[in-house]
């Protein structure tokens, strides 16, 4: 990288699924398509403010034929200096369908039905060490080598549960002149969940975080559980440290919580777009003065989706009153098919709807509808359209549809909201908060919302409304930049000796 000017930092930021993916034109060029993800609408506001370099991971022939061009060094993409790794395809298999997607993100949401699953065997050992230990060890190498020459103070932001060890990895190939900033964007369960796997993988994963200066959370759950789960496996965890810091080796690690949330401006300019105008126009008529019952979700099993229908189904029994005045549309988002677990989920969701509409479809009336699909307009037109937003999953780090939608509604609409969404910590007072566990009491969450009298949505709706827009992505994202300066300018000021890395994670 260029080593201009020597007072700005410049921020990296690294995560598997780049801001960007590729398509390939016949003209042999490429074709850009910006992700819609929180993190890459937050960094049109940052690459204004800062220099910015992404470090990422070719996910498609396209990519990988983008990455191969530019392998000598990142290429300036929409404001933006990018960088794609191009890991081998079978390493790249391990790593992301046997280690990060289930075996890491399960336990995480803890999904396992422990009696059965999971077993650590031979190929979970082999997609660590081949795969996961493999990969981070490459986004280090490649980051070490584009900022050999860097002069300017580097702030490394990795995202999420893929790059544990990366940490580790830079401040050995770097020392203590990178600051390491992580932001785990699922949640962290306290110290019983990981006991599921081997203490050399489970405190590799520790130790690999604790390399980083600062790590961010979405809650301060989650912060917390952090340091407990260090303090409970690491024998040299201090115990004393406090509530959000730990000492490790020399080194004290800060735990803080940074609840992220969605581009105000930017969902509410698409709410008003013409295509999300047609498909309001077009649903409003396919409602025909039903009431709506909305959930937007990735297929997902974290998700929760068949509770949600069963919960459906109990309401439509114990309340026959709502039978043909109300509607439930389930717009779920493809995702992770290559694991069994995900197509075994859509398998299930899709029989189990199928069920409900059997038993109580009439001529002119089906009660649930799936449709699958990736199109944000769409979505957005429904969240402008529901009376009730379904938000029950198992555990999930934030969940942005429940921000999303509580913004642009236009019906005063209710939110039904898992107290295991991250989300709950901000709008839990204004929801009807639920177990995602409890179909019961699930059904009767949405029977409460869909007989709400108008004056209570309406306060309800207003309260949900005015706390997502006064924090948005924006907000999120300075707030982890600010903490790093801090961070940097007290350590220039001390200007320690550095600190020595834990034990090496296994390679
Ligand atoms: C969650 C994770 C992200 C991930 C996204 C989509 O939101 O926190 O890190 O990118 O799901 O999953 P995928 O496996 O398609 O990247």
């Amino acid at each position: 990288m260029n080593p201009t000017n020597q007072g700005d930092p410049l921020i990296v930021i690294v995560s598997h699924r780049g801001p960007f993916s590729f398509t390939a034109r016949r003209d042999g060029g490429f074709k850009l398509t910006r992700g819609a993800g929180g993190l890459v609408t937050a960094l049109g506001a940052l690459a204004q403010k800062h220099e910015v370099l992404w470090v990422a991971c070719a996910l498609s022939p396209a990519d990988r034929a983008w990455a191969k061009l530019h392998e000598a060094r990142p290429e300036r993409v929409d404001g933006v200096q990018l960088r794609l790794i191009s890991p081998n395809l079978q390493r790249h298999r391990l790593f992301y369908n046997v280690i990060a997607n289930p075996l890491l993100w399960f336990i995480q949401h803890q999904l396992w039905d422990i009696p059965r699953a999971p077993s650590i065997d031979r190929n979970t050992w082999k997609a660590w060490e081949q795969g996961y230990t493999w990969i981070n060890h490459l986004y280090a190498e490649v980051i070490a080598h584009t900022l050999a020459d860097e002069q300017r103070p580097i702030i490394v932001l990795p995202q999420d549960y893929h790059l544990y060890l990366l940490p580790f990895y830079l401040r050995e190939a770097m020392g203590e002149r990178v600051h390491i900033q992580p932001f785990l964007h699922i949640p962290w369960p306290g110290p019983d969940a990981w006991r599921i796997l081997p203490a050399q993988i489970r405190n590799s994963i520790l130790i690999g975080l604790l390399s980083a200066n600062r790590i961010g959370f979405q809650t301060d759950k989650d912060a917390f559980n952090f340091v407990q789960t260090c303090r409970f496996y690491l024998p040299d965890a201090h115990a004393r440290g406090t509530r959000d810091t730990i000492t490790y080796r020399g080194r004290t690690i800060r735990s803080t919580a940074y609840p992220i949330s969605i581009d105000v401006q930017k969902v509410e300019q698409l709410a008003e777009d013409g295509r999300t105008r047609q498909h309001r126009a077009a649903f409003s008529e396919y409602l025909s003065g039903r009431q709506l019952i909305l959930r937007v979700d990735r297929i997902e099993p974290s998700k929760n989706i068949l509770r949600g229908l069963q919960a459906y189904r109990n309401l439509l029994e114990s309340y026959p009153e709502h039978r043909g005045q109300v509607q439930m549309l389930a717009l779920l988002v493809p995702s992770r098919l290559e694991v069994d677990e995900y197509q075994d989920y859509l398998r299930d969701i899709m029989g189990e709807a199928g069920l409900i509409n059997a038993e109580f479809s009439t001529s002119t009336w089906e009660p649930v509808r799936i449709v699958v699909g990736d199109n944000y307009a769409r979505a957005l037109a429904l969240m402008q359209l529901y009376d009730v937003l379904l938000v029950n999953p198992i555990a999930d780090g934030m969940n942005l549809v429940a921000k999303e939608g509580v913004l642009v509604n236009l019906k005063n609409g209710v939110l039904v909201l898992s107290e295991h969404a991250g989300a709950f910590y901000e709008l839990g007072d204004h929801a009807l908060t639920v177990s995602p566990f409890d179909t019961y009491g699930t059904a009767e969450a949405l029977h409460q919302a869909l007989t709400m009298p108008e004056e209570e949505r309406l306060a309800r709706a207003n309260k949900l409304h005015d706390i997502v827009k006064q924090a948005d992505v924006n907000h999120w994202f300075h707030a982890q930049v600010d903490d790093a300066l801090n961070d940097l300018s007290s350590h220039a000021r001390k200007s320690s000796t550095p600190g020595t890395p834990g034990n090496k994670p296994s390679a």
